[in-house]
């Protein structure tokens, strides 16, 4: 099996930890009440704010692309040339003014919002992957 755990007991707020699933980076986030209540606020500056692409899972369908809406699990691998983009944390008040925290791909500039979501006018063409993965208990997630 390709299939990996990680263990997400001393996940703290706004923490990205990293595990590796069939050679590639998995980012598991755990994202603030701010992070979640500002999702919204970009939908119109995003590309497929549904995620209605039909190659991701349909528990991606939602605005916070995710099972919990707390944890964030996705391909940390940028849809544009596969680059991987850095995390950046922002506080409530720089979100609220419109710059939210997400993710930047230093490559070619592609940015992604806390749910993986691409903007439009970034060469990234999709939202980050999100991959198959489900909670074995509370703290424990099995992706692959
Ligand atoms: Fe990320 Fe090109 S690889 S923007």
């Amino acid at each position: 099996g390709a299939a990996v755990t990680a263990d997400i007991s001393k996940l703290e707020d706004g923490q990205l930890i990293r595990v590796e699933w069939r050679g590639k980076p998995v980012w598991i986030v755990k994202r603030t009440p701010a992070m979640l209540e500002t999702l919204t606020n970009f939908d119109d500056k995003l590309r497929d704010p549904a995620s209605e692409d039909p190659q991701q899972p349909d528990y991606a369908k939602n605005t916070h692309r995710s099972k919990k809406p707390e944890i964030f699990v996705a391909v940390g691998i940028c849809t544009h040339l596969g680059c991987s983009p850095t995390y950046i944390m922002k506080d409530f008040e720089a979100q609220v003014e419109g710059m939210p925290s997400g993710f930047f791909c230093p490559c070619h500039g592609s940015t992604y919002d806390m749910a993986g979501r691409v903007f439009s006018g970034v060469p990234a063409p999709k939202n980050l992957m999100i991959p198959p993965y489900m909670f074995v208990d509370d703290t424990t997630i099995l992706i692959g």
